[in-house]
């Protein structure tokens, strides 16, 4: 994280810091060095903290997750947010929760009611009761994905291309130009036809001219019998 650019992007107009960690696509979780380099910005600004923490227990190699809410002046400033389609592995529900202060919760459930009004209800009272058991679900759903970020890294170096370390959540990149491309673009727009593997470049989640190029996603989040093929054709494909 670079503290400087954060400070030097803060403005008299700025209300919000949005933050994510554990993090997509990088797979980084913030350190608490950095989540106390934040939380002064925050505190200094007097700025609302939206914190996305979807993959909190997704985190693998006993990193620890922390959320920056914890932290002294910021419980009262922050909105944390997390989701039943990470935690319990069930991405097409679209239910997640938000603990706050009351002023700001409630704030946000008014932008709810007027912009989608009501969620999958059966949903929400089956995740109700999931919440109980959260810790079992969520160590046997971080062995699983550990499991498979550790096939496909593997398979990613044998299939000669450059993968990086994921900490968390469901994602790791790697570096296509061993596969002679500069651009990652290229690289997801050909994978398919080569591999029958698909991947989708970085790039896509930026917004200025700095994306690094030659880097691209590939998702975790699969049964391991799909990430050893893929592996496989990866490797045929090289
Ligand atoms: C960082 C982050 N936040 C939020 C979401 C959305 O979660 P949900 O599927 O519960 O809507 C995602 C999904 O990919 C995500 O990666």
């Amino acid at each position: 994280m670079n503290a400087d650019a954060l400070r030097a992007a803060v403005t008299p107009r700025t209300r919000v810091l949005v933050l994510n960690t554990p993090h997509n696509p990088v797979g980084k979780v913030f350190t608490a060095a950095e989540l106390d380099e934040i939380a002064d910005v925050c505190r200094e600004h007097s700025l609302t903290v939206v914190t996305d923490e979807v993959y909190e227990h997704l985190v693998y190699d006993g990193t620890p997750h922390r959320t920056i809410a914890a932290l002294p002046g910021m419980r009262e400033r922050t909105l944390v947010i997390s989701s039943a389609g990470k935690t319990f592995n069930v991405t097409g529900w679209k239910v997640g929760w938000i603990c706050g202060p009351a002023p700001l919760v409630a704030a946000v459930g008014s932008v709810k009611q007027f912009l989608t009004y009501a969620s999958g209800t059966p949903y929400q009272e089956a995740l109700a009761r999931m919440l109980g058991s959260v810790e079992e679900w969520a160590a046997e759903l971080r062995d699983t994905l550990r499991a498979n970020r550790d096939l496909l890294s593997d398979g990613l170096k044998q299939a000669g291309l450059r993968p990086y370390r994921a900490e968390a959540g469901y994602f790791l990149q790697a570096d296509v130009r061993p596969w002679g491309y500069a651009d990652g673009v290229a690289f997801c727009r050909e994978l398919p036809d080569r591999a029958g593997v698909v991947a989708i470049p970085t790039s896509a989640f930026y917004q200025g001219q700095d994306a690094p190029s030659w880097l691209v996603r590939f998702s975790f989040c699969k049964r391991e019998e799909s990430v050893r093929a893929a592996v496989d054709q990866l490797v045929r494909a090289r």
